[in-house]
């Protein structure tokens, strides 16, 4: 049963709040998003539309996860980008960051072929599974726990389509807008 847990009103604001922090913090700067596939098409899709700067897109995607629910531990890059990230400000736009063992990959990887600054966006923030000691530069929403589907992300690729963000319902959970 999926139960909602923020509206399509929610996300754009949140969209539009990160939009002007990353705005401030890269003032007349040219930026590079790197939409991670699949699961943050949509936000990063809205996220663009409200950035006023000089702003290029690539996009990447690795697989840390089958069709179950739990990290593996491990990316595999299954689509590299295709701009040579030197000396650019690069934003990763992630979907949601849980354990943080899949970013903490790829801001590895990243880091290493030297952008000027490289900053993490992710549209929701799982702290309670947090295994690796990352954190996001921007955040749009917080959940405690459980399943999130809708809004690009997925199960099992299904329900990407939904223009609202549902919980997969097996129990008590909060989400809070930020
Ligand atoms: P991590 O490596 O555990 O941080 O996993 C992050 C990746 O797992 C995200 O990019 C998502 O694709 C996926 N993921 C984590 N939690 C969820 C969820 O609740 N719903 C759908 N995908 C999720
Ligand atoms: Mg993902």
């Amino acid at each position: 049963m999926l139960k909602k847990l923020f509206s399509k009103d929610d996300i754009a604001e949140a969209v539009r709040r990160l939009a002007r922090s990353i705005e401030k913090d890269f003032p007349n700067e040219e930026i590079l998003l790197v939409c991670l596939l699949k699961g943050s098409f949509m936000f990063t899709a809205d996220l663009i539309r409200n950035i006023s700067n000089n702003v290029r897109i690539d996009f990447m995607r690795v697989s840390s996860y089958g069709n179950s629910m739990k990290s593996k531990g491990y990316i595999n890059i299954t689509k590299d980008l295709e701009e040579d990230i030197k000396g650019q400000n690069v934003i990763i736009v992630e979907d949601i960051i849980d354990s943080g063992l899949t970013l903490k990959s790829i801001r590895k990887l990243l880091q290493a072929r030297k952008p000027k600054k490289l900053k993490i966006c992710a549209l929701i923030d799982k702290k309670a599974g947090r295994e690796a000691k990352i954190e996001g530069d921007y955040i749009g929403m917080a959940v405690d726990d459980g399943f999130i589907v809708g809004y690009g992300i997925d199960y099992a690729e299904q329900y990407r389509n939904l223009p609202d963000i549902y919980i997969i319902e097996n129990g008590a959970s909060e989400g809070r807008t930020i």
